[in-house]
């Protein structure tokens, strides 16, 4: 399948700096940046406010499937609304949205229906498009992937000096064992890990492992 515009795909484990180096991957070359957890995050915000148990897999499904989840891209990269709401990086970080999300994110369904909106995003021009399945399930045909990965204890120490209380090892260990699309170094990835070194070399070292025409 040949795609109409190229898509850079990084995917990566929590808090390994996959948003700060799409996202300024994007600005330097133009591209769309697309932040595909922030869908998930949306999809949980709606089953929450639902009023419903995050491990009851049909509740979510029910509750997921009666809000879709609009990317509209405003300066540059993809906001998320539901029901026209557009919802805020407090809502989308809140404590009880990083409890549930990998809850919610390994319903079949729940998937299913964001993969797809995900390869409609595509059409719009060229992405950065940043999760956990984007080289692997979104888009294998992609030939710039990059997956991004930073040591345990800095993953940690990152995102509590961004002041999340975040269970970052647990949400990582239920996104490696889930049966659909889990996460993987997608084949023919570049691996960066960027434990020792600044978002600026992480960038750099993105740009230099694509072949862009
Ligand atoms: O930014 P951080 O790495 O903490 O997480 P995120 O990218 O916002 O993703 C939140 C959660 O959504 C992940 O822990 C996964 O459970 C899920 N996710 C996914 O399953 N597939 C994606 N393509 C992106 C996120
Ligand atoms: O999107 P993901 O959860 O993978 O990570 P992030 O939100 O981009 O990065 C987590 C935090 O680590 C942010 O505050 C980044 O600025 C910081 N970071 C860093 O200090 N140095 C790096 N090489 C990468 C990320």
């Amino acid at each position: 399948m040949s795609l109409p515009n190229p898509v850079i795909t990084i995917d990566g484990p929590a808090a390994s700096g996959k948003s700060s180096i799409a996202r300024l991957v994007a600005q330097r070359l133009g591209y769309t940046y697309v932040n595909t957890g922030n869908m998930y995050r949306a999809v949980t915000w709606a089953v929450l406010q639902a009023g419903v148990d995050p491990h009851d897999a049909d509740a979510v499904r029910t509750a997921a499937a009666a809000n879709v989840v609009e990317s509209p891209v405003v300066d540059g990269r993809t906001q998320v609304c539901v029901g026209g709401h557009a919802l805020s990086d407090v809502e989308l970080n809140s404590d009880p949205v990083n409890r549930a999300v990998s809850l919610v994110a390994r319903v079949p369904e729940v998937r299913e229906r964001l993969v797809a909106d995900q390869r409609a995003l595509g059409a719009i021009g060229p992405l950065v498009m940043e999760g956990r399945d984007i080289g692997s399930v979104v888009f294998p045909g992609s030939p710039h992937k990059i997956y991004v990965d930073a040591s345990e204890e800095v993953r940690a120490s990152r995102r509590s000096a961004q002041g999340h209380a975040d269970q970052v090892a647990e949400r990582d260990r239920i996104d490696k064992q889930r049966k659909a699309s889990p996460l993987v170094i997608p084949e023919g990835a570049t691996v960066i890990d960027n434990s020792h070194i600044t978002l600026d070399q992480a960038v750099d070292q993105v740009i230099a492992a694509l072949k862009l025409a």
